[in-house]
């Protein structure tokens, strides 16, 4: 098992995308282990983004990312980290496949819906900058009576 971190983005929030792109997240097999909504400070963003800091859209990136509630949430499932990257698809919507979230949802390099781990490291690193280790809620199903 493996865990990634993803963030619905303000654009998800809004176009009130939430639920269905955590559906499917949830109908590919994927547990969602934490979950909780927050406005990005300008501080966190440039620790999130601290790749991108120095890039000339960085300014707009940190403007948007900030500008309204995201949804921060770990998942955790077989190679939950290429899983995710792979159901995001490519960061500009436009190139994006079809099937893929951004493809389906997404005409835009920024406002791309949802951000993933893209490694190990980055998905340690961000699971921590959002989480405490005791929010993160892991789980086997102790239920088993709806399986029948
Ligand atoms: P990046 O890490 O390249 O993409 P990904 O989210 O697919 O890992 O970039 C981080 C985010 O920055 C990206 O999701 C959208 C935004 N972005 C821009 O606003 N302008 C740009 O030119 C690029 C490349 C990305
Ligand atoms: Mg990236």
């Amino acid at each position: 098992m493996e865990r990634t971190f993803i963030l619905l983005k303000p654009d998800c929030v809004q176009r009130r995308l939430m639920g269905r792109i955590i559906t499917r997240f949830e109908e590919k097999g994927l547990n969602v282990i934490a979950a909780k909504m927050l406005v990005i400070t300008p501080e966190l963003a440039k620790q999130h983004y601290a790749e991108h800091v120095q890039k000339g859209w960085y300014p707009t990136l940190e403007g948007f990312i900030t500008g309204g509630p995201v949804l921060a949430a770990v998942l955790e499932g077989l190679e939950a980290i290429k899983v995710v990257r792979d159901m995001l698809g490519a960061t500009n919507g436009l190139n994006a496949a079809p099937g893929t979230i951004r493809g389906d949802y997404s005409s835009s390099r920024q406002m791309n819906l949802v951000h993933g781990s893209d490694g190990p490291e980055a998905a340690a690193r961000e699971i921590a900058l959002y989480f405490k280790p005791e929010e993160l809620c892991a789980y086997e199903p102790t239920i088993t009576k709806w399986m029948r």
